[in-house]
């Protein structure tokens, strides 16, 4: 299915009063509480080392948007800046005597994502997820519900927790011991789908995944894929996770691509456009091959740093920045976000 952002941007399939109508119908609480629009802007974290008295900037002005409804990928080699872009967004980078982040990160355009307000609407789906082993599925979202679902009543509980296991299609192991992670009874990629259903109990409007198909293999990594794209389609979800060499099949299921080469946001727009933005840079791809292998290769930078790399990055940096970074910014514009909500209310 083509998704232009356009669109996106005022989606006749999602209704929300209809959604809502529906997920209530089949006692599903999951539409978004909130539709949220994440943007940042000139999103700067720079680590000092006092040993060798040089500063590493992780990540360099970066500017972006995730929209509800859509999934957001985020790519680049490893050491890229990828968790940090993903962490700086959560709130969640410890801030030291020798580090510093700044710039401006909003939810619905008025208000700065800290992490209080973080608990409210988001939920992060860390790469190493931890469950108890001696739990079942079903115990291990039950825990997780009574913690953080705590002013409602069990019947509730048990409920939300079963609809879960339902949207996941994970009822029928929900009485299976999930076990270590080294002896996991599950599938991997079951393990990975009860990591996400144990944060989605609070029903999340944002979702941040760090490598959510990493360890698992391509039809597993598929599966994960489609149901981060549901869970947006859906129930209108702003998803954000970054990943690493999906497949051919699991790009094409992308919606919105930002890639990052070495803390530079070199590529925003929609997935299915990247090869044209790389082609009309001169690289040539093989027809037919995997597009997510080919920018990928492109963007490979050797550390440290020599001649050649500095002079790759600054063509990325700046062909960015001359072609893309202005309709970055004005889609950003449209998305059309509630202008009456109250965050305190959530
Ligand atoms: N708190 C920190 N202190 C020092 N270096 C850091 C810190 N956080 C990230 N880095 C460095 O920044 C780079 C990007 O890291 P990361 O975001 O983990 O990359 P990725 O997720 O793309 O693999 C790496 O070189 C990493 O070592
Ligand atoms: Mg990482």
């Amino acid at each position: 299915m083509e998704v232009d952002l356009k669109e996106r941007i005022n989606p006749s399939e999602v209704n929300h009063s209809n959604m809502t109508e529906v997920a209530q119908t089949i006692g599903m609480g999951q539409q978004a509480k909130l539709p949220v629009k994440l943007s940042w802007t000139d999103l700067t974290f720079e680590v000092y080392n006092p040993k060798l008295k040089t500063t590493k900037t992780v990540l360099n002005k970066c500017t972006g948007f995730a929209a509800p409804g859509l999934t957001t990928y985020i790519m680049g080699a490893s050491g890229a800046g990828k968790t940090s872009l993903l962490n700086a967004l959560s709130d969640r980078v410890k801030i030291g005597k020798h580090s510093k982040i700044t710039g401006e990160i909003l939810i619905n355009q008025t208000v700065k994502m800290e992490s209080r307000l973080f608990g409210k609407i988001a939920s992060y789906i860390m790469q190493d997820d931890y469950i108890f082993e001696y739990f079942t599925v079903r115990e291990s979202l039950l825990f997780s519900a009574r913690l953080k679902l705590c002013k409602n009543s069990e019947e509730e509980i048990e409920r939300i927790v079963d609809d879960t296991l339902a949207t996941l299609n994970i009822s029928k192991i929900a009485n299976t011991i999930v076990g270590s992670s080294e002896k996991c009874n599950i599938a991997k990629s079951q393990r990975k789908m009860v990591a996400i259903a144990i944060e989605l109990v609070t029903n999340p409007s944002l979702i941040f995944l760090d490598e959510p198909t990493s360890g698992l293999d391509s039809t597993m990594a598929l599966q994960v894929s489609k149901l981060l794209r549901r869970l947006a389609y859906d129930y209108n979800k702003t998803i954000v996770a970054t990943i690493h060499q999906p497949s051919s099949e699991a790009f094409e299921l992308f919606d919105r691509l930002i890639l990052i080469c070495d803390g530079n946001t070199v590529y925003q727009g929609m997935a299915k456009r990247v090869t044209q933005h790389f082609t009309s840079m001169g690289f040539q791809f093989k027809s037919f091959s995997n597009p997510a292998d080919n920018f990928m290769r492109v963007m490979h930078v050797n550390y440290p740093k020599e001649e050649k790399d500095f002079k790759l990055i600054e063509l990325l940096v700046s062909t960015y920045e001359n072609t893309l970074k202005e309709k970055v910014e004005s889609d950003s514009g449209r998305i059309e976000i509630p202008t009456d909500f109250d965050i305190t209310e959530l």
